[in-house]
């Protein structure tokens, strides 16, 4: 076989992908008349066959028949670019179309290189950032043959409970649109080429609302939380130019995503005008049956094609049923030839019938490379979140440092989730890079050697906190604890970890604990035994030298809590920008208040938990420095806009420390009187700005008035006149509010 190295962009693709954000994928007429020749030749059968995902996994000789028939139209779980090349020589020299396979692969926080999980990288609020991560991903998985990744996860989780909250952006729907934004830029390139790769935006919709966190669990969303709040994310995607979207596993309000024509036509196609692919989850088709919703796969086929899906992964319901399906009637024809048009317009778009094969030769040597490293370790760094420092970090110069817990030298947990291709040899993990950094000084006792392990004493622990200056204690998930199946109904430190901590505490040496975890643990009593407290989640191959340099502080800490974090589990869902009750908190009764034999009341009482108020341990957008910020002179240009107006906010923010730092500067809105209710505060900007030590800067915030629009009681997406408050701050409970009316 001839590999030849892809450097090309054709005609075609230089025209539909010089294409601007917000027009559709499918705006360019050569795609469109190669595409309609191609479909004009296909039979039934062979259209049917681009229809048809399955998972490859090494076995080229079992799918030979099935590629020469064409039968498939893409493939997953391959990514030995041997072997790779191998399915699409079949497929594009052997079948009667030549038609070559679009080969996807979960390549959800990087492919080789691995970076911090999703949630991390939110924490950043650096969408250029993720943007870069997403760039170095197609970079390694393209060179390997890889052009359809699944990913980025946009769905809205406000439940640290379901494990698959690590492969997201979190809970607010307007970082999450932006962090969206960034990957499908990222993964796809501004403009097409042998490095992009297809972007998936998935789960449509709604899957990270399950029902107590419980994965795959039923969702009960109604239209207006849709359109105001699991929507926006995917919209901002679609306008970026996403090639491709997946189901989700869930039913809501009933109706499983897979077969649900009202988002995937209505919404999707119609409103959006989305001409990309729509692929199903793992099965998704199939699990309709068990969902209730279709007697068998022949059923489930039929809803499935006519609410929309247009590639099956792994029901081979289409493959099996289509055409039966097609020549009943109970399937139309167009609607297959308008699913083959989809998917045959990814593959043209990505140059897959130009260059179909890669150059496996060279597809190693952009691995790991120097630059997707350093660009790992920076978003490492910044998605670190400093929730605790009582002074003792950022570490002093000389002191003798003991290194302890079960994530200091846990190069594969410290990956994270999802991670099928990043390698744990190739990890630098936290010992490795303090020991680098601060040579001699390091003491190495690992205390626990896994995050779930129970220990009764810690006696070689503590024996070696006493000769040490400081304790640098690295807790946390095993990675397996989070991502998809992973849920958790107890979301404290598992194991021994908090007894550890607290053991390495009564010793009297300060105490800094590091978590590396897939979702905000509950860790309110393990903050009572130690002096800091860095939030690192699983922060991929670059963890350890990320880590190293902000605990010396080489880095100042700048990540912000992308999700609310809990006191406890029985919390959630507990989210910023939730609607206000009837009888809003203001810190009332609490449990050990209640006389005996107290009378029934409920006059005056409020919507909070006896045992826990009403307030999580961090807010949405919370995270410290080394040094501090002040805001000041907050003001808008005026006092009254119209709804085409952009409100101007100026302030000043001044580092008030005695170092340079980085500060996210957040900016909020309530609308107070709405046709609905609206959420007490929903952030509408954000920008990192590093100032140095004492400088102050006046920065100017826009905001088009149109970004308040929301779908009020007639379910039409428009600004409603009125009042509204707005915050800069450094956090979403910080600040006080300015007012401003709308007419
Ligand atoms: C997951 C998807 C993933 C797919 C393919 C499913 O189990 O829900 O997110 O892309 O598998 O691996």
């Amino acid at each position: 076989m001839k590999c030849t190295k892809i450097v090309w962009l054709s005609l075609c693709v230089v025209l539909a992908c010089s294409r601007q954000a917000g027009t559709s994928v499918g705006s360019c007429p050569e795609v469109e008349a190669r595409v309609d020749k191609l479909l004009s030749q296909m039979t039934l059968a062979e259209k049917i066959g681009q229809m048809n995902q399955v998972s490859a996994g090494g076995d080229v000789a079992h799918y030979a028949e099935a590629l020469r028939k064409g039968q498939i139209g893409s493939i997953l779980n391959e990514v030995d670019p041997d072997k790779i090349n191998e399915f699409q020589r079949l497929a594009v020299e052997e079948s009667r179309l030549g038609i070559p396979l679009l080969v996807g692969r979960d390549v959800i926080h990087g492919f080789h290189t691995i970076f911090p999980i999703p949630l991390g990288l939110a924490a950043t609020f650096d969408p250029a950032l993720a943007e870069q991560g997403a760039r170095v991903a197609a970079v390694e998985a393209t060179a390997q043959g890889v052009r359809w990744t699944f990913s980025p996860m946009l769905d809205i989780a406000r439940d640290p409970r379901w494990g698959r909250i690590a492969e997201g952006s979190g809970e607010d729907p307007f970082l999450d649109a932006r962090m969206a934004e960034a990957m499908v830029r990222g993964y796809q390139g501004s403009v097409l080429d042998s490095t992009s790769m297809a972007a998936c935006i998935k789960h449509f919709v709604g899957y990270g609302a399950a029902e107590g966190g419980r994965d795959y669990n039923s969702t009960y969303i109604t239209e207006r939380e849709l359109r105001n709040v699991y929507l926006p994310p995917f919209e901002a995607a679609v306008k970026a130019g996403a090639l491709t979207l997946m189901t989700s596993f869930n039913d809501n309000d009933g109706v499983p995503s897979t077969g649900n024509r009202f988002i995937l036509r209505d919404i999707l196609r119609d409103e959006w005008g989305f001409d990309g692919m729509v692929v199903t989850d793992w099965n998704s088709m199939g699990e309709m049956i068990s969902h209730g919703f279709g007697t068998d796969r022949k059923d489930v086929a039929e809803k499935a094609a006519n609410a929309g899906v247009d590639m099956d992964m792994m029901t081979f319901g289409f493959l099996s049923h289509l055409e039966e399906l097609v020549k009943g009637g109970a399937v139309k024809e167009k609607t297959i030839d308008d699913a083959v048009r989809n998917i045959l317009r990814v593959k043209c778009l990505l140059g897959l019938f130009e260059h179909p094969y890669t150059d496996a030769g060279a597809a190693k040597a952009v691995q790991y490379a120097p630059d997707h490293l350093a660009a790992a370790q920076k978003s490492a760094e910044e998605s670190a979140i400093l929730l605790k420092n009582s002074g003792v970090l950022p570490l002093r110069d000389g002191a003798r440092i003991l290194v302890t817990g079960p994530l200091a030298d846990a190069p594969h947990d410290q990956l994270g989730t999802w991670v099928f291709d990043g390698e744990k040899e190739h990890s630098v993990t936290p010992l490795k890079a303090l020991e680098a950094r601060f040579p001699d000084r390091i003491d190495y006792v690992q205390g626990l050697q896994y995050s779930r392990q129970k220990r009764e004493r810690f006696d070689d622990v503590t024996a070696a906190a006493r000769r040490a200056d400081v304790v640098l204690a690295f807790l946390g998930e095993e990675a397996i604890l989070s991502g998809e199946a992973h849920s958790l109904a107890d979301l404290n430190l598992k194991g021994s970890q908090s007894e550890l901590l607290a053991a390495l505490k009564a010793v009297g040496k300060p105490v800094v604990a590091v978590v590396m975890a897939g979702r905000p643990l509950t860790i309110e009593r393990d903050l009572a035994n130690c002096d800091a407290l860095l939030y690192a989640f699983h922060p991929g191959t670059m963890g350890g030298p990320a880590l190293a340099a902000l605990l010396s502080g080489d880095v100042n800490p700048s990540g912000k809590a992308p999700v609310t974090f809990l006191r406890t589990a029985g919390q959630a869902p507990l989210y910023y920008n939730h609607h206000m009750t009837g009888r809003p908190y203001n810190g009332e009764t609490l449990l050990d208040d209640i006389g005996l034999e107290a009378g029934q009341t409920s006059l005056g009482n409020t919507s909070y938990y006896l045992d826990y108020g009403a307030y999580p341990l961090f807010p949405f957008g919370f995270g410290l420095s080394y040094t501090s910020f002040a805001y000041s002179d907050l003001a808008l240009d005026k006092e009254t806009y119209g709804v085409e107006d952009t409100i101007r906010v100026r302030f000043t923010l001044s580092n008030t420390g005695a170092r340079e730092g980085t500060e996210v500067v957040q900016l909020y809105v309530r609308d107070l009187v709405g046709s609905v209710t609206r959420p007490v505060k929903e952030l509408k900007a954000f920008r990192r700005e590093t100032l140095q030590a004492g400088e102050s800067r006046t920065i100017e915030l826009s905001l088009p008035v149109s970004e308040l629009a929301f779908y009020g009681l007639d379910m039409v997406k428009k600004v409603e006149p009125g009042d509204f408050q707005l915050w800069v701050a450094g956090d979403s409970a910080s600040g006080e509010p300015l007012s401003f009316k709308v007419k």
